[in-house]
């Protein structure tokens, strides 16, 4: 199976994916929107070298899926609206990209005889947990566990993809928050990165106590290179760093302060929380995928520091970007 669909593959987790696949070489289509979070210059190298085939279009549109599927034999689908602060405002995009979209690259990869098909679900399916871990199993049927327009969208695509699979080769990957080079930086690292790269201070919400399991997302670039070909269709697999100990959201914005070399009293500004209902702690059970045989590389100290410096040599791709993310939290 080397010849592979990638949708979104214009985001974030998309081009660390299809740079790290056709490094491998494998051929792929890459099939993208490109909304404000699509970037088609993050692939203008392989796509001038001629290692990707780029359809700009939407993944609710079946003729455009149909017809990007053809000469494919698997899928990547990552295509989503991702984002939980504009889920607020807009839950109907989410619903109709999150979930139809994804019906219609299921529908249409089964008709067209696609022999794998990896859906990207996300850890905010199982909702909050504050002691323990989630393990696959443990996912409701439907959005309950679900807090954001975001995460219950995900929630309702992951039962249909896992409904597919009951007949088709799907596999669904639920990975923790990644993080990395090419994040649209309304997310919270790279916000705060460039923030402080601009001379502007981090807000941090709440006391920062949030807990998120950070994976680096060349990691989970290799993880769906492993479940390619050893993912058992019909099953979901949690991928996590584990963390030992866990990071919080101020551990984390104080390492970003150590390595732009900025005092942490300073830069940091606590402000009030203002997502109600904020998930406090994502934390997965991951031994299903670590008995199948995958088990990712974590670093989180030198994995952050190397985004740092992605985000300080590549200041002109998120400068770009900055005034359209910072305007929504307006
Ligand atoms: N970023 C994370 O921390 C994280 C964690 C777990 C799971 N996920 C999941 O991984 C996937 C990728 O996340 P990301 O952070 O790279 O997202 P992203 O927002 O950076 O990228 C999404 C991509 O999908 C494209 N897209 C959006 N709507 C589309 C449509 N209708 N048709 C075609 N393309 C469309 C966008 O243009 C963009 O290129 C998503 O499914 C997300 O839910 C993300």
């Amino acid at each position: 199976m080397k010849n592979i669909l990638v949708t979104g593959g214009a985001g974030f987790i998309g081009t660390n994916f299809v740079y790290y696949i056709t490094g491998k070489g494998y051929n792929v289509t890459v099939l993208d929107k490109l909304t404000y979070a699509g970037g088609k210059d993050n692939l203008e190298p392989l796509i001038a070298a001629g290692k990707v085939r780029f359809v700009e279009g939407d993944i609710c549109d079946k003729d455009i899926v149909v017809s990007s599927l053809k000469g494919c034999d698997s899928v990547i689908h990552f295509a989503a609206e991702s984002h939980n602060t504009r889920s607020e405002t807009d839950p109907d995009l989410f619903y109709r990209t999150n979930v139809h979209g994804t019906k219609v690259v299921l529908e249409s990869a089964f008709e067209g005889g696609v022999k794998k098909f990896i859906h990207i679900s996300t850890d905010e399916v199982y909702g909050s947990i504050v002691d323990g871990y989630f393990a696959e199993g443990d996912k409701k049927l439907g959005d309950s566990q679900a807090t954001s327009a975001y995460s219950k969208s995900k929630s309702q695509a992951d039962d249909l993809a896992m409904e597919f699979g009951r007949n088709y080769p799907v596999v669904v990957l639920r990975p923790t928050n990644n993080f990395g080079p090419w994040q649209y930086p309304e997310k919270a690292l790279p916000r705060w990165i460039s923030n402080i790269i601009l001379g502007e201070k981090i807000p941090l919400w709440g006391e920062g106590l949030q807990v998120r399991d950070w994976l680096y997302a060349p990691l989970t670039a290799e993880c769906l290179e492993f479940l390619l070909e050893k993912g058992e269709a019909g099953n979901a697999y949690n991928v996590a760093a584990n963390h030992n100990p866990e990071i919080t959201n101020r551990q984390a914005a104080e390492w970003i302060c150590e390595m732009l070399g900025v005092d942490k009293n300073e830069w940091i500004q606590y402000i009030p929380d203002p997502r109600p209902n904020h998930d406090f702690r994502y934390a997965l059970n991951v031994d299903k995928i670590t008995s199948l045989g995958f088990k990712p590389a974590v670093d989180p100290y030198a994995q952050f520091k190397a985004t740092v410096e992605w985000y300080k040599a590549n200041a002109e791709w998120w400068k770009k970007r900055k005034e359209e993310a910072e305007s929504i939290y307006k």
